[in-house]
């Protein structure tokens, strides 16, 4: 009886563990991949390397960043001082998410 708990216990923690894994096939937190991802150099949408070019609308509108399509492709093909975020780092459901999370928070 106690090896049938204890087989059922593992059971219930790999469920969990492939369900965090897969977590980006439900529904995504935005603000939580913005923090894990981004929040180190665009602490509150600013710009801790570049001040001139925040996630803030005003420096979006100058440097030319109006969709979520713009964020992407600075994600997939950043300026000099950023990371480089590929496919295989944040997917793209994900970065559309994080792209579309930056639109709405930082006016
Ligand atoms: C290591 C620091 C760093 C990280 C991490 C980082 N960025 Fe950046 N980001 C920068 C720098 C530096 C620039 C300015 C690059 C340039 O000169 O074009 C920038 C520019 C941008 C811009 C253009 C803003 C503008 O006004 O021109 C966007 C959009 C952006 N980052 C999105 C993101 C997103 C989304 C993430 C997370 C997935 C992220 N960045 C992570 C440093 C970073």
């Amino acid at each position: 009886m106690k090896k049938t708990l204890t087989a059922a216990t593992l059971l219930t923690v790999a469920t969990f563990a492939t369900t965090a894994l897969a977590h980006y096939k439900g529904k995504i937190d935005a603000k939580k991949e913005f923090e894990a991802h981004c929040a180190v150099c665009h602490v509150n949408g600013g710009n801790i390397v570049n001040p001139a070019k925040t996630l803030h609308k005003k420096d979006r509108d100058a440097n030319g960043i109006k969709s979520w399509k713009d964020i992407v492709a600075r994600m997939r093909n950043p300026g000099p001082g950023m990371t480089k975020f590929e496919k295989k780092d944040i997917p793209d459901v994900e970065a559309k998410a994080i792209a579309e999370y930056i639109l709405k928070t930082f006016k």
